[in-house]
């Protein structure tokens, strides 16, 4: 049986990717599943928690009993994580978009004979991991974000960690084979380092599940000496 170690405690997860709107029948994505967002609102519902699961367009259902919230672009993911507060946990694991196109055109953009550049400009999105994780009364007790890194893993989460204001990063290489699928994102499992201000700590290659278990598991040790918000 799983310890309800989290009962009374409400955490927010995001998950999935971001679609940013081009024009009414385009949009700017990117290949993120939802599967490992999911499997962590999942393994803190089953300790117990309340999870608000604010979620980018995916394919998967809501696991039961997760207080699900649809979202399309990063900006809404910001204003339902911000409706969803106050929390005890964050676990921002969605692959927000970095770039919405800045007018998205209200008709079906036109390509224009000769004209050789598309006629999109782009602006930076809000970043929800550092907005969550700035000081102040609503500031989750615990604050962790993902990093997905290519090349110098650990000392990029680290750098992120410090720069985001989070409390952990979930570090994983998405360079690597995800077991049978083209690389971690979209794949089963995941191999993760956890980067606390403790250090790193190497996790072996689980399933999503796994690493959403043992997340869970973790979460709950390090909440136990903190009182219930409100
Ligand atoms: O900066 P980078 O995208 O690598 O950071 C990844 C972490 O930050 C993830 O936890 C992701 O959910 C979060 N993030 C966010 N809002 C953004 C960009 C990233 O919450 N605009």
């Amino acid at each position: 049986p799983v310890p309800q170690d989290l009962a009374g405690r409400h955490a927010l997860v995001t998950a999935g990717p971001t679609h940013e709107p081009i024009d009414p029948v385009r949009y700017i994505a990117n290949r993120s599943s939802g599967r490992q967002g999911y499997a962590i609102a999942a393994a803190l519902s089953a300790r117990g928690a309340g999870v608000t699961l604010v979620s980018g367009p995916v394919s998967l259902p809501a696991p039961p009993g997760v207080a699900l919230v649809p979202v399309e672009t990063a900006s809404d993911m910001l204003a339902a994580c911000e409706a969803a507060l106050p929390a005890d946990i964050a676990v921002l694991a969605a692959a927000v978009g970095d770039w919405r196109v800045t007018h998205p055109g209200t008709a079906k953009l036109k390509k224009r004979p000769g004209q050789p550049a598309a006629p999109l400009s782009l602006t930076v999105n809000p970043d929800i991991l550092a907005s969550l994780s700035a000081p102040g009364p609503r500031r989750p007790a615990l604050v962790i974000g993902f990093a997905a890194e290519t090349e110098d893993l650990l000392a990029n989460a680290a750098d992120k960690r410090r720069r985001k204001g989070c409390d952990w990063i979930v570090a994983n290489d998405v360079s690597l084979p995800g077991d049978g699928s083209p690389g971690v994102m979209g794949g089963d499992r995941n191999q993760v380092h956890l980067v606390t201000a403790d250090g790193t700590e190497a996790w072996p290659s689980l399933d999503k599940r796994e690493v959403a278990d043992r997340l869970a598991a973790r979460i709950a040790a390090h909440l136990a000496p903190h009182s219930l918000i409100r």
